[in-house]
């Protein structure tokens, strides 16, 4: 097997805080409006997200003058110019506003100066959007406004030493607006207000550093769309810093890209590529599962081993199993499915079940906020109509705390393999509706997400138990002699390592 390139994050990197908000602040509307959103100009420069507003049925034009009337219209990150509000006010439309507050502060203090009767210069592109949008602000109030750099302004109609106010447009490199800047001084009396967004700067310096200590072997992948200036710029930076340069905009793009030569790859992306596109390119790039489904086992024989009563064996397993779950956050792992009772564990001494019903509801009240704060989405499979009240209301007020999250974590509990075929077969009777191997997926407790990639087990038991027998049909299978509480982030990176190397025919050839 080709040895794959080591990964390295570039931090910072992706999406500004202003295009993130942006993007979300779209993405919420579009889920609730049930008419379709009209957006002014693309949202941000990266079809990734633009194609996902499309599918939420946003349309995109590049005047207001294209939008029936009564619509409703997003302004995007850019800002737009009053002149542009004022025609969708007289168009009765509904204005969705995502302007970032950094732009919005840069239309303020171009106004208020023109108020006060000072010459504003804008430096920056007169042809970029955003700053169309703050000369629209300068001469709603009566003034002009003066675009470009140094050596034009100087050329312009302004007298010298004439007070001017001066503001940038918001991606421009911060060390050109102070050169910049101090070019104007030697001709005017300068009255500086222009603050750059740090961001674009930021990710192409971390660029320049990683290139700085690298290695003969090391190349640098820009994720983000063609038409991102900001992206492109990127990989200019990575190439002139005699880095191999590769961009991809999409992940078959990246499929498709050969590393060969490569030993280690940084990884970065532009300021509107989704962090979401960029974290699947790391997991893809690392072979990393998506899904990995863990048979715990061997609580019991370590508090024994140890002379402990078997509870202490599941309180250890607990806390390794918070444990796992960080891991699985941090290498990228998008579903965790965990065994922590079976349908046959109902056989156990009643003390040994009391026991594990109190840690599952204690270990859930607990880690709620931890959910929560990272953005975990927390799901039973199994038979709930085994379980106590109590316990069942701790884990279905968990279920819809958590829902809207991506990441997911699943705890099977009076879970069994074969009961699961059984409760979808009837299912699937009572809805009379004969299956095929995909439409019996829906009967399944979850059948939406992916099957497991890769299934462990500790404590050296080489069996499934009657887990997941439906799903883990194309499974990988690790088997560990470490008992689960002594699972360790060593012993969880072999197994990813040996899932890593393994090649899934899937009964080709
Ligand atoms: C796995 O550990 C946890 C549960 C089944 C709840 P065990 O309790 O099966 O531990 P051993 O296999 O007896 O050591
Ligand atoms: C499987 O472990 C079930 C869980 C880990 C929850 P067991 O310990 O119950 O499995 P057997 O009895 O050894 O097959
Ligand atoms: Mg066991």
């Amino acid at each position: 097997m080709k040895e794959p390139p080591v990964i390295d994050i570039i931090s910072p990197h992706g999406m500004c805080a202003g295009v993130h908000a942006a993007v979300a602040k779209a993405l919420a509307e579009g889920k609730k409006s049930e008419v379709p959103l009209y957006c002014l100009h693309e949202l941000v420069h990266n079809e990734i997200v633009i194609d996902e507003l499309k599918a939420l049925g946003f349309i995109f034009v590049d005047s207001v003058e294209q939008i029936p009337v009564g619509e409703t219209v997003v302004f995007s990150a850019h800002g737009v110019s009053p002149q542009i509000r004022k025609a969708a006010a007289e168009r009765k439309l509904k204005v969705i506003d995502t302007t970032c507050p950094f732009v919005a502060k840069v239309h303020s203090v171009a106004k208020d100066f023109t108020e006060k009767k000072l010459p504003v210069v804008i430096l920056g592109d007169e042809k970029h959007i955003e700053v169309q949008g703050i000369v629209g602000e300068i001469e709603s109030v009566g003034g002009k406004a003066y675009c470009g750099f140094s050596s034009a302004i100087e050329n312009a109609s302004l007298p010298a030493g004439s007070k001017i106010a001066v503001v940038a447009q918001t991606t421009m490199n911060a060390e050109k607006v102070a050169a910049e800047i101090e070019a104007l001084g030697k001709k005017f009396k300068v009255k500086n207000a222009a603050r750059v967004c740090g961001a674009t700067d930021e990710r192409q310096e971390a660029v320049r550093r990683y290139a700085e200590t690298a290695l003969p072997g090391t190349g640098v992948l820009v994720l983000g769309s063609r038409t991102s200036a900001n992206s492109k710029r990127l990989a200019e930076v990575a190439a002139a810093s005699g880095l191999k340069t590769f961009f991809a905009g999409s992940l078959e793009e990246l499929e498709n890209i050969d590393f060969s030569g490569v030993k280690r790859l940084g990884v970065t992306s532009g300021a509107s590529t989704p962090e979401r596109f960029f974290s699947e390119a790391i997991r893809r790039l690392r072979h990393i599962p998506e899904h990995v489904a863990i048979i715990m086992d061997g609580n019991g024989r370590w508090a024994t081993s140890r002379g402990k009563p078997r509870g202490e064996g599941h309180k250890a397993g607990a806390k390794t199993l918070g444990d796992v779950l960080d891991w699985c956050g941090k290498k990228g792992v998008k579903y965790l499915t965990v065994y922590a009772f079976s349908t046959e564990n109902w056989k156990r001494p009643k003390s040994e079940v009391t026991g594990l019903m109190n840690l599952f509801a204690a270990m859930l009240k607990k880690k709620e906020r931890d959910f929560i704060k990272n953005r975990v989405r927390f799901r039973m499979i199994g038979r709930r109509g085994d379980l106590s009240k109590s316990l069942l209301r701790v884990i279905e007020a968990l279920e819809l705390k958590t829902q809207e999250f991506e990441r997911q974590f699943i705890v099977a509990i009076s879970y069994g393999g074969r009961a699961e075929i059984v409760d979808a077969v009837n299912s699937a009777i009572s809805r009379g509706e004969p299956v095929t191997e995909e439409s019996f997926r829906k009967y399944l407790y979850a059948g939406d997400i992916p099957d497991p990639d890769l299934v462990i087990r500790t404590s050296g038991e080489c069996r499934t138990s009657n887990f997941l027998l439906w799903e883990s049909a194309y499974s990988e299978y690790y088997f560990t002699d470490v008992l689960w509480p002594d699972f360790s982030e060593e012993e969880f990176d072999k197994a990813i390592a040996s899932y890593a190397g393994r090649n899934r025919r899937r009964g080709g050839v």
